[in-house]
């Protein structure tokens, strides 16, 4: 796990953007994981410069998001599929049909995840996948006590999670209280995770995850078995890591060969 400590999200963000663009320029085909959320905002819209500015290329990228909301439909203010054309999609050249988001709607939930769980190893799989953060140690909507071999499934959400989200909903009765989301399994499958996290409220499950013990209770601390992990944040977000002095070492120590 590479632990990257910058003194702003944006910095942290212009670092997630430039792994990403590597990867697609490296693999054109690659396949992308997606989160909503607050956290990513800035790496999106990155992406979206580099695409206008630099060229970045995403027609032959495909792309899966992590969760979506049941019962919001696609067009919904406070979907995460409205979220995603929103703050990427519509700003890149990736064609409609290499986008999956699940399907909040759907009649069918159990028949749903199984078909996307299917959709992403006929992909090839996710080559890089974005995770944020709960401040309950969430990644996906995979809530304390979640499997860590879960995949694809309906969740419930804990009451902190919908406190912590009723900021998006301005009459919270609209908030729902289940979602479709990823297994753990199904993330720590992704060849390569990059973790973003910023602000002080992310600082304690940040340091759970990464220095504590690994436990369901604290669902990201499973990425400590993930060979290839980078989780970049701000300076508030590192605040409770007690060896932050280590993590800033190797970075500033790193041979140029590695640099980001
Ligand atoms: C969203 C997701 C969640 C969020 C997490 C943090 O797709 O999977 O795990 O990443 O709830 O949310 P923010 O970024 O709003 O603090």
């Amino acid at each position: 796990m590479e632990i990257i400590i910058q003194p702003t999200p944006d910095d942290a963000c212009c670092i997630a953007a430039r792994i990403i663009a590597r990867q697609i320029q490296t693999k054109p085909d690659s396949v992308l994981g997606l989160a909503t959320g607050s956290t990513p905002v800035l790496l999106y819209r990155e992406l979206v410069r580099m695409h206008r500015e630099e060229g970045l290329d995403f027609s032959r990228v495909t792309t899966f998001n992590l969760d979506e909301y049941i019962g919001l439909p696609p067009n919904h203010p406070q979907s995460y599929n409205r979220f995603m054309h929103e703050n990427l999609f519509d700003g890149i050249n990736i064609p409609r049909e290499r986008i999956h988001i699940p399907d909040g709607v759907t009649n069918d939930i159990p028949g749903f995840c199984a078909k996307y769980e299917q959709d992403i190893v006929d992909a090839g799989g996710i080559d890089i996948q974005v995770l944020g953060i709960g401040t309950d140690g969430h990644v996906g909507f995979n809530e304390p006590s979640s499997s860590l071999a879960s995949r694809t499934r309906i969740k419930t959400l804990t009451p902190r999670t919908l406190a912590d989200n009723a900021r998006f909903f301005d009459n919270p009765n609209a908030q729902p209280h289940h979602v479709i989301t990823m297994g753990i399994g199904t993330i720590m499958e992704s060849r390569r995770i990059l973790m973003l996290a910023f602000g002080s409220n992310k600082a304690e499950a940040i340091a759970a995850a990464m220095e504590g013990p690994i436990t369901s209770m604290m669902p990201a601390s499973i990425l400590q078995m993930h060979p290839s992990v980078h989780v970049l944040l701000d300076e508030e977000a590192a605040g409770k890591l007690e060896r932050d002095y280590y993590y800033r070492w190797v970075f500033d120590n790193k041979p140029d060969w590695q640099k980001h």
